[in-house]
């Protein structure tokens, strides 16, 4: 499948209806309880429950009012995801100036029903508000943790996985990172968005989600190399979202691909399925469930809408229930697939099987240079972001503590790329271990953020 995505300009004008659905909530009852193995359910989120996995479908608040849109909805889903409230543009569309209105009604729904929500998507090139993408350097990487921290907290809690950066690889054979304008801030911004969001919503399942990624390709072994490097050195990434938007063939190796993921020790999520209407449709289904059901830490699937009619591939007719609300015969090989399943719920998984490789052998440098940090501050009322870059003198140095005063009132609650002593009053923040090595008039940054007010004054660095 090529790229589907031409972002905003996909973005459908709908009339925003504010009325609630009432009397949808005793149709999710179903996907509260699960029944009996064995016991075919008749709905997929039921069905799903029965091997403890969630079947979820992207929505949008507007669509509450549509009648059967979100009776099919309720009856069948046990997730839901917005399908583009959750957006940066949608929810900061002016810079600090947060907008949660769509997607606050979309949890309301979510908790009303019993149903778990999918975060989407913290940080990713597309669906930028404009303010964003005009942005560059220093001031955008500061703009992204300050959404990520936001966003996340104002969720804190009510998010079963987030999507922290959507679609930050490239297509094609390199097997390396998309360009863009959080690509140009520097490598280590995906790790910075994963900690922040860490720090903000500690209980959420932290995912990257990519599409193109159904089988064993460039890709797909780019975004693999990245998760094992970030399982290795402590980055909090729980899980890969596979957006698997497809057309009418199915990649042979795709449970192999989830399986490659899972074995490093992250849970496996489909995403984003909707899959071209054809003679394949159902049996693309039906294959990408089984596989699913395979995995033990796959988690659930997502389809990416209710009806072919609310699709973003409108003409194409790519989900499981028809324009009248009808089930398709995709719909039937999905349950029986789920339904197929026997036994009891999959078996937790172990624990993370990768081992950190030991530390590098290679002596470190001499050292016993100077150093001097710097702070740059992103507030608000209540809390800031702190980034601070490190640099070192004429001389390598293989280590770093830089010295901070905070205001009276203020707490740190998290920090990324250091190691810090406390979290009020005077706090040291020290190098961790793959960043306290810095050649002559080399620098590295690391973060934090707190409520209260952020640091004044210029921090002193000692070199060790
Ligand atoms: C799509 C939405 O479905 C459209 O309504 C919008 O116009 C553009 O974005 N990958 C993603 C999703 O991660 O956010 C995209 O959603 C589809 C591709």
């Amino acid at each position: 499948m090529k790229d589907r995505r031409d972002g905003a300009a996909r973005i459908r004008p709908r009339t925003v209806v504010m009325s609630v659905v009432a009397g949808a909530t005793m149709l999710a009852a179903t996907a509260l309880t699960a029944p009996a193995a064995n016991a075919a359910a008749s709905t997929l989120g039921a069905a799903a429950a029965q091997s403890g996995r969630y079947f979820g479908a992207a929505t949008s608040s507007f669509m509450f009012s549509n009648t059967q849109h979100t009776t099919i909805l309720n009856r069948e889903f046990n997730s839901i995801v917005a399908e583009n409230e959750m957006k940066w543009d949608a929810t900061e569309p002016q810079q600090n100036v947060f907008n949660f209105t769509g997607a606050d009604r979309l949890v309301a729904h979510a908790r009303a029903n019993g149903m778990s929500v999918r975060g989407h998507a913290l940080v990713w090139h597309s669906q930028q508000p404009g303010w964003a993408q005009n942005m560059s350097g220093t001031a955008l990487r500061n703009a992204m943790i300050n959404h990520v921290t936001r966003v996340a907290t104002h969720f804190r809690g009510q998010i079963h996985s987030w999507d922290v950066v959507n679609e930050a690889f490239a297509d094609g054979g390199s097997g390396g990172r998309r360009d863009s304008n959080l690509q140009r801030t520097g490598n280590d911004w995906i790790e910075v968005a994963f900690r922040t969001a860490k720090a903000a919503d500690p209980n959420a399942k932290l995912c990257y989600n990519d599409y193109n990624t159904d089988g064993i390709n460039a890709k797909s072994t780019g975004i693999y190399n990245m998760v094992r490097d970030f399982k290795s050195r402590g980055v909090p990434i729980d899980c890969v979202g596979f957006q698997s938007h497809l057309g009418t063939t199915l990649a042979s190796d795709y449970q192999a691909n989830l399986q490659r993921f899972a074995d490093l020790g992250v849970d496996v999520q489909i995403t984003e399925l909707d899959v071209a209407q054809g003679a394949n449709q159902a049996s693309i289904y039906e294959r990408v469930t089984r596989a699913c059901l395979a995995v033990a830490r796959c988690n659930g699937i997502t389809v990416w809408g209710v009806r072919d009619n609310d699709s973003w591939r409108r003409g194409e007719n790519p989900l499981l229930f028809d324009a009248n609300g009808n089930k398709k015969p995709a719909y039937t090989s999905v349950l029986n697939a789920l339904n197929s399943v026997s036994g009891p719920n999959p078996t937790t998984p172990p624990p993370n099987p990768t081992t950190p490789p030991p530390n590098p052998t290679t002596p470190p440098p001499s050292g016993g240079g100077a150093c001097s940090a710097s702070v740059s501050l992103n507030s608000w009322s209540g809390g800031f972001v702190a980034t601070v870059r490190v640099t070192a003198g004429n001389a390598a140095i293989r280590g770093w503590t830089v010295r901070i005063t905070l205001p009276g009132g203020t707490t740190v609650t998290g920090t990324w790329n250091a190691q810090a002593s406390g979290s009020s009053g005077t706090v040291n923040f020290s190098n961790v271990s793959y960043n306290g090595q810095l050649s002559a008039g080399g620098s590295t940054e690391f973060g934090f953020q707190g409520t209260g007010t952020g640091p004044s004054g210029t921090p002193t660095c000692t070199a060790t």
